[in-house]
């Protein structure tokens, strides 16, 4: 009977489909799994379905010689480290598809959100602030017909883009390799290299993986680049910007806002963020519907079930 490990509780369906080939244990507490109590979980386990914030490092992989499978339950993975798994031989997947249109709503939320200053408006009225409507309280910036550009035109990337349509917005995006024409046509969308877009936008928003070559894809330099009246969105992950940068980018009102759901440090936040009124500051929220952690929650269970079954897992990171 294999032994399947859960980092956190998940939908029953999810857990039945685990439960068709093996004996599984959850941990149920909310505090997050890591480091040695991880490992004492894991260790001798065939299988694992792991969240985002469960760092899987070469430590753990080399001391939990049963594993096989790792199943995160998430699209980025930059929580396990891939190549000490490829080198164990334990396949690892993740689950993407499935929360695009969640993140892609979220990240519009953010926008509007930003643009709009629902936050500061919302706190002004709880705060009983509100006296009766005035000329000059919470004027924004129109979404409206603004140039949108996006970093990485992947999954995610083009649920946003498919949602711009509705705003009538100009849509330009930035990707390591340009798509086909055709595809660019379909979805009214126009490359740009990272400078062009940075410089022309109004809206910035990113969807691009972390990895080596995208840590800090937004320093200072590029900050530099924006346009005082622009926003930066971030929905994909916090180390793509560096975040002291944008910080002190805010502060001194080098641009006009910023809406992060994500952080380099995360949960820590640079402290000098918190108090500005130009920043949206999410918890990690992009993928938060009951509908699509249940989805997500499934679709793990599955790649893990195909595995232990021998079957070829739906959505592989590595080859295993
Ligand atoms: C992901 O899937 O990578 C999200 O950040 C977690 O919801």
């Amino acid at each position: 009977m294999y032994k399947i490990f859960v980092t956190s509780k998940v939908s029953d369906s999810a857990l039945n489909i685990l439960k068709s080939v093996g004996e599984v244990e959850v941990w149920e507490k909310e505090e997050t799994l890591n480091g040695k109590t991880l490992l004492e979980k894991i260790k001798e386990k065939d299988a694992v379905l792991t969240m985002v914030n469960n760092f899987v490092t070469d430590d753990i992989i080399q001391q939990a010689p049963k594993l096989k499978v790792i199943g995160n339950c998430g699209v980025g993975y930059n929580n396990i480290d891939i190549a000490s798994a490829e080198k164990h031989g334990v396949i690892v997947t993740n689950t993407p598809d499935v929360l695009n249109d969640a993140t892609a709503d979220l990240t519009w939320a953010m926008i509007l959100g930003i643009a709009r200053r629902i936050v500061e408006a919302d706190k002004f009225v709880r705060e009983g602030k509100f006296t009766g409507w005035l000329p000059h309280l919470f004027i924004g910036n129109m979404v409206y017909g603004k140039k949108l550009g996006i970093i990485g035109l992947g999954r995610i990337g083009r649920a946003v883009c498919k949602r711009a349509k509705g705003f009538k917005m100009e849509v330009y995006y930035y990707n390591r390799n340009p798509l086909p024409k055709a595809q660019e046509e379909a979805l009214n969308a126009t490359y740009k290299n990272l400078e062009d877009l940075l410089r022309e936008c109004d809206y910035i928003t990113i969807h691009a993986p972390l990895n080596e070559d995208s840590h800090h894809l937004i320093g200072r330099d590029e900050l530099n680049l924006m346009k005082k009246d622009a926003y930066l969105i971030n929905t994909s992950r916090g180390p793509l910007i560096d975040e002291q940068a944008l910080y002190e980018h805010l502060k001194d009102g080098k641009i006009a806002g910023a809406a992060l759901d994500v952080y380099e440090h995360e949960p820590e936040i640079v402290e000098g963020l918190l108090g500005l009124d130009n920043v949206m500051l999410l918890p990690h929220i992009g993928s938060a519907t009951y509908e699509t952690r249940t989805n997500m929650a499934e679709l793990a269970a599955k790649n893990i079930a195909n595995v232990l079954s021998g079957k070829e897992p739906l959505t592989p990171v590595t080859k295993g």
